[in-house]
């Protein structure tokens, strides 16, 4: 059976987008509907491609493995992982060869390396999305000692130091996140400090420290939290903990704090403008931020999309009134 014709613009858009990359950088080739393919999301990381459908054109991918290899292959693709959400909302992953599992690939995002796995479970390693933030972070870090919460494979910690940070601690719940971001480091030559931990419980910890006047002070706080966190019940549920975790960093007293939103249902009923405004209010510069690290001039945008199926983060910046924010823009 042949695929759906309204494949081939989409495939052709992402063979272009893919001539015009290093074959190991990472670039998002797809942005769904601002690219004119609503519901499609396809990111280069190195020689892998991942190719997420969120809406139509969906096929079944299984029984149409060998037409769709071939269509990705004529446009030059090798290594690459197809991502599908099904009527039920679950998700089916296809990837180019069963040994595609186990590999690992170097890709890069300017001057930062990152080892590249392709289990969907990990998520490959790296979020094409937070390339703007992660500049930021560059942008800010000479001198600072940060912490990175939610640190994942260590892309903050990465730009942080590769910004000049002087030291950087990463805050993760799960033991091969942290050690999948020293292999990261030493492929950057860096270092950080790693600790398995839940942001919520590390952040109690130095709150106790602080009154304990035994703190240990961060100057940039990086709050990057997924939907969905570990450990059981309301625990699990992150936007139940923002408020306590914000309640935290604002009584740490950093100078620069970045917050990452990236649950579009929480964004959606709840007006975490106010939030951060209500736990932020005297003393701090706070700037929204789109995908791209441009101005959110129109506050509705966090809590709608251009894109009906998939919504990218909102980021929010805030700096002590002497603490200026020093950001590339667009
Ligand atoms: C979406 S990633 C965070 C993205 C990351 N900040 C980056 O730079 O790409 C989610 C990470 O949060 C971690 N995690 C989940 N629940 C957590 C919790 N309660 N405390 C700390 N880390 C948690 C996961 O292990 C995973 O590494």
């Amino acid at each position: 059976m042949a695929l759906p014709s309204e494949l081939a613009p989409l495939l052709r858009l992402v063979g272009e987008r893919r001539a015009r990359h290093e074959r190991d950088a990472i670039a998002r080739l797809v942005a769904g509907a601002r690219d004119g393919h609503p519901g499609c999301w396809i990111d280069q990381l190195g020689e892998l491609c991942v190719l997420a459908l969120y809406g139509a054109p969906s096929i079944d991918a299984e029984r149409e493995r060998e037409a769709l290899a071939g269509a990705l292959n004529g446009i030059g693709l090798e290594h690459w992982i197809w991502k599908q959400r099904n009527a039920a909302g679950s998700y089916t992953y296809l990837h180019s060869s069963p040994s595609l599992r186990e590999q690992r690939f170097m890709a890069r995002e300017g001057e930062l390396r990152f080892e590249i796995r392709c289990d969907p479970k990990d998520d490959f390693g790296v979020f094409p999305d937070a390339a703007a933030a992660r500049a930021l972070v560059g942008s800010l870090a000479r001198g600072l000692r940060v912490l990175n919460l939610f640190s994942y494979t260590g892309g903050f910690a990465l730009a942080a130091l590769r910004g000049g940070a002087t030291q950087v601690t990463n805050v993760d719940a799960s033991k091969a996140m942290l050690t999948w971001s020293k292999r990261n480091a030493e492929l950057n030559g860096v270092d950080f400090a790693v600790v398995p931990d839940t942001a919520q419980r590390y952040l109690r910890r130095l709150e106790e420290r602080k009154a304990a006047g035994k703190e240990k002070h961060f100057d940039l706080i990086i709050l990057d939290p997924p939907a969905f966190g570990v450990g059981r019940g309301d625990e699990r549920i992150l936007r139940k903990a923002w408020p306590e975790m914000l309640r935290c960093v604002a009584a740490l007293e950093p100078a620069h704090v970045l917050l990452a939103f990236n649950d579009f249902a929480y964004r959606r009923c709840e007006p975490i403008d106010a939030l951060v405004e209500q736990h932020f209010a005297r003393g701090w510069e706070l700037r929204w931020l789109d995908e791209a690290g441009s101005s959110l001039r129109d506050r509705r945008l966090l809590a709608s999309s251009v894109d009906p199926y998939y919504a990218p983060p909102v980021f929010a910046h805030l700096a002590t009134s002497g603490a200026r924010p020093r950001f590339p823009g667009p």
